[in-house]
């Protein structure tokens, strides 16, 4: 029989099939919570420390303080990892505002819920070609910096879901969506990079965008490799009419853009720069340097 997904909810290791949340928890209740997604490769969890990170910039934001230090944290990840005896896996980090009565106040919840995923995974990176998607442009704006800001990576998803339907309704595999001005933010789940006459573009954070891991990593990535990167706004013409088109996250790695609004981007296949970045990217994911390996140390009770 195959055995089941140990999950660590709130202190404890408990199987898949027990492990539960409360129908008061204001995460359920409200969306009043935030997250992380984070990915393994090959035994080490890449970019654990700049996820850690986010997580509390994100608790701190809605003003939630997460039950254990950023420290204890990455133990219960990496021991998350060892009981289910993974290597290659996405992990899911949720700290909840926790259990409260039925009004919005975060006031009567005591105790933050925080649980941690782990499942096994493949990666579509290698010596592949990338993944080739369809997007539209969605008519969902992204919520703004002055709102729900998407900096907070909270479980406030509405926004990417709605977008979502709107890209299945029209038959595409994804969307992006525009920022409150116009301006190009983010995928559903992804940033967002165009490349146009060479130079690759990416929306600025003032486009109300995820400050994306992975998106920050390609940033220092193509200035290792020589290609000029440049964040500005990108209007929607410019993205139709990019020579190259792909998107970025930690879940998703990279997608090349086919083509956006059903005009071809290029050749409506990964072009060069594309390629070239997947390829890299690929050798990064599994270098010591950036990367905490789950196995090395011994298995500490957390
Ligand atoms: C809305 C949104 N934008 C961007 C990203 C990419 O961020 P990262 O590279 O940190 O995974 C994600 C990842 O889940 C996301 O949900």
């Amino acid at each position: 029989m195959e055995t089941e997904l140990q999950v660590y909810v709130n202190g404890e290791y408990v199987p898949k099939s027990k492990a539960t949340v409360s129908v008061f928890d204001h995460g359920v209740l409200y969306g009043d919570g935030v997250f992380e997604g984070i990915r393994a490769y090959s035994g080490s969890v890449f970019q654990l420390d700049p996820h850690v990170d986010r997580l509390f910039a994100s608790a701190n934001y809605i003003q939630l303080k997460i039950p254990l230090d950023k420290d204890k944290i990455t133990r219960v990840i990496l021991e998350t990892l060892r009981r289910n005896k993974l290597k290659d896996a996405y992990i899911r980090v949720v700290v909840t505002r926790g259990v409260g009565d039925l009004g919005v106040s975060p006031e009567s919840c005591r105790e933050p819920t925080l649980f941690v995923i782990a499942e096994p995974v493949s990666s579509a990176l290698g010596p592949k070609e990338p993944k080739v998607v369809r997007v539209i442009i969605s008519s969902v704006r992204r919520d703004s910096v002055d709102a729900t800001t998407h900096e907070v990576k909270s479980l406030n998803y509405l926004n990417s879901i709605l977008a979502r339907l709107e890209a299945a309704n029209a038959g595409a595999d994804d969307a992006v969506m525009l920022d409150s001005r116009g301006f190009v933010s983010e995928g559903t789940v992804t940033n967002v990079f165009a490349v146009i006459d060479g130079v690759v573009y990416t929306p600025r954070t003032s486009s109300a965008i995820l400050h994306g891991i992975t998106r920050a990593r390609i940033i220092r990535l193509c200035r290792e490799l020589g290609l000029k990167v440049v964040e500005r706004e990108i209007t929607p013409f410019e993205l139709v009419s990019a020579n190259e088109v792909f998107m970025a996250g930690t879940k998703s790695e990279i997608l090349a853009v086919g083509s956006v609004n059903g005009r071809l981007v290029g050749a409506g296949r990964a072009g060069t720069t594309t390629k070239l970045l997947l390829q890299e990217f690929t050798k990064l994911v599994t270098k010591k340097e950036e990367g905490t390996p789950i196995y090395a140390e011994e298995s500490l009770e957390v």
